[in-house]
């Protein structure tokens, strides 16, 4: 695990190479104390990489969207170390909460549920509730004990752009802004790779982002059906979760979803001079020269895998990327639901 350290009046970053994160309680406690003292903290989770700041400083949360360029009304999650700390920033804590909580956390599933007072509305965009996460990252998790305080976290990356997975993408992201950040805690690549599955308990429980914890899985525990969501009925004007606007997640390059096989039969083919790439599960060589990413066929090691290969293509600066839709059914809603807004046009 390397950190690396800016300091907001110089351009230059310095990396400090160390060897476990989780043991070195220096660094995670520095991390910590610039946190409560108003710092913006960059920390892995096992979804993407989050930039922290403490969820009960507004004017730290404001310096998050003002980085991110993110609209003042899409709120940011909270994480916080376990439930009871969770419980603290609700009014209510209905049996779902208990169930999911207990089933899944810490773990990559939001809840979100009615505010509290010490909750500031810039977390919540002015809205009456919260959505928190106990993260399991161990780093993560780590720095939440020491930090004391909810750390407010959306991805860290432009709005808009893809999640990052990699400290190189936050990097790349911020570009010359990078140093705004106090500090960076590398811990390599993050495992689940998506962003957590976001469920409303203000209400019946509701599907509001589908993440790697599936809707089967919690229909089981809660035992009964989740409200779903519909993507196209989300874009209508009033967004219950403005972070479920269409085009998110998007690559610079223009992505295309096309169904399996389109590109072997030759009907997809770029215009002379264009430079595609194809992200596919088929194994056998591409019908023209191109890059390809050959995917792997099990859901999660798909979703590990593809905002990394995202990223990578999408810095080459090629004309089309092209991926094959992938196997259908719940434990692939996730990568559809993200690959489909990367491909959204507005
Ligand atoms: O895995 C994750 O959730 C990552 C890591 C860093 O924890 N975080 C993340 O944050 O993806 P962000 O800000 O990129 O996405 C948060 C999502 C957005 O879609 C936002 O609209 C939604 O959660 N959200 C946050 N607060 C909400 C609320 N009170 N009601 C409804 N949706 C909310
Ligand atoms: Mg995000």
């Amino acid at each position: 695990m390397r950190v690396k350290s800016g300091e907001s009046n110089r351009m230059t970053q310095v990396w400090h190479k160390i060897t476990d994160c989780v043991n070195n309680a220096d660094i995670l406690s520095a991390a910590a104390d610039r946190l409560r003292s108003g710092g913006l903290v960059v920390f892995p989770t096992e979804t993407v990489y989050g930039l922290g700041a403490n969820g009960l400083d507004a004017k730290a949360v404001r310096k998050v969207f003002d980085l991110k360029g993110r609209p003042a009304h899409n709120p940011l999650i909270l994480h916080v170390a376990d439930s009871d700390q969770a419980r603290r920033l609700t009014t209510t804590w209905p049996r779902e909460a208990e169930i999911l909580a207990a089933a899944f956390w810490p773990g990559p599933l939001t809840l979100v549920l009615p505010k509290a007072d010490c909750v500031p509305d810039e977390v919540t965009a002015g809205g009456p509730t919260v959505a928190i996460r106990v993260p399991v990252h161990p780093v993560a998790l780590e720095l939440l004990r020491l930090a004391h305080v909810p750390v407010a976290a959306p991805s860290a990356n432009r709005s808009g752009e893809i999640s990052p997975t990699k400290v190189e993408h936050v990097l790349r992201s911020f570009g010359h802004r990078i140093h705004e950040i106090d500090l960076i805690l590398d811990a390599g690549p993050t495992q689940v790779g998506l962003e957590s599955t976001v469920v409303s308990l203000d209400g019946p429980p509701t599907l509001l982002r589908p993440g790697m914890i599936s809707v089967p899985q919690i229909e089981e525990k809660l035992g009964l059906r989740l409200k779903i969501l519909d993507l196209h009925e989300t874009l209508a004007a009033s967004l219950p979760s403005p972070g479920l606007l269409k085009r998110h997640y998007a690559p610079h390059t223009p992505l295309e979803l096309r169904q399996p096989g389109a590109m072997r039969d030759g009907t997809q083919r770029p215009p002379q001079g264009e430079r595609w790439a194809w992200v596919t599960l088929d194994p056998t060589d591409p019908p023209f020269p191109m890059e390809v990413r050959l995917m792997p066929s099990d859901p999660k090691a798909y979703a590990a895998r593809l905002y990394d290969v995202l990223h990578e293509l999408d810095a080459l600066g090629l004309d089309r990327i092209i991926v094959d839709l992938p196997p259908a059914g719940p434990a692939w809603q996730a990568i559809h639901n993200r690959l489909t807004r990367a491909a959204a046009q507005d």
